[in-house]
């Protein structure tokens, strides 16, 4: 079973591709977390890196999982450049929980939060192509069960975001707000959050919760560009969904 946590779909669509080469079925990691996942034999986990670190929305989702010990155990992170701490704090947490990790790798996908800094993801949908004979190989290495380790260390940003202070801070500076002159209550971001995190207020504006994890999915989905981060509504040539991606 592969469990997959996204924001514009690049994991999603990186989930999907492997359960289609290795037969394995799809959840969303918000679903699976508290289940009793112990019969399952193969678990990947297939979700975004966030400032060099993991979102921290996984790493409470990944804490409440119940797994078996000895079941197949791989994650494929998806990032715009560097994992960093990403995928070694769900190692160490797995390992917590008396897990080990048989395989990890990284793929890179269009950076969603380029976005925020005035530049265009969607310029970026070569890297769809780029990278597709590597995930066809990671599908490959899945599907033969193979153990290995494509990572490196997590590096001084990785290392410095692993602080909790300090990731919760800069997390924070990418936490999108509703413009509610702008909101008309479509409820699509309400759709989009992977966290069930955004509802509709009496007056039919989207209201974001204080579980935002920042994944930026809502701001991406947004017909209207009601959502924003630093007040400033994001061009719709900007917005960004991974083309592929089957929408939940
Ligand atoms: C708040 C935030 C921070 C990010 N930080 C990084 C980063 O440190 N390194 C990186 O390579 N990509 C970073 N990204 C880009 C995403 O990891 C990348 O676009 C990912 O594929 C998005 O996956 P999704 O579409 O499944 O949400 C960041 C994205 C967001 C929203």
């Amino acid at each position: 079973m592969i469990l997959y946590f996204t924001g514009t779909g690049n994991s999603l669509a990186v989930a999907q591709k492997l359960a289609s080469a290795t037969g394995d079925s799809l959840m969303p990691l918000a679903e699976a977390a508290g289940k009793d996942l112990s019969d399952e034999e193969c678990i990947g986990l297939v979700y975004p890196c966030y400032d060099f670190n993991t979102p921290p929305a996984v790493r409470d989702l990944v804490a409440r999982l119940h797994l078996n010990a000895k079941a197949y155990l791989f994650i494929v992170v998806t990032c715009g450049a560097q994992t960093g701490n990403s995928i070694w704090s769900v190692r160490q947490l797995l390992r917590k929980q008396g897990v080990r990790v048989a395989y990890c790798h990284k793929i890179r996908m269009p950076d969603n939060c380029a976005t925020l800094f005035g530049r265009n993801p969607n310029d970026q949908l070569w890297k769809l192509e780029k990278y597709a004979p590597r995930l066809e190989q990671i599908a490959a290495d899945i599907k033969a069960r193979r153990r290995c380790h494509h990572f490196g260390t997590p590096g001084l940003a990785g290392w410095l975001t692993g602080i909790p202070a300090l990731e919760h801070k800069i997390l924070g500076a990418f936490k999108p707000v509703v413009n509610a002159d702008l909101c008309v209550g479509c409820g699509l971001c309400v759709k989009t959050c992977p966290i069930s995190n955004i509802t509709l207020d009496d007056l039919s504006h989207a209201a974001i919760g204080t579980a935002c994890t920042a994944c930026l999915g809502c701001l991406h989905a947004c017909p209207h560009q009601a959502i924003q981060v630093g007040g400033k509504p994001v061009p719709k040539e900007r917005q960004y969904r991974h083309p592929e991606s089957i929408n939940r």
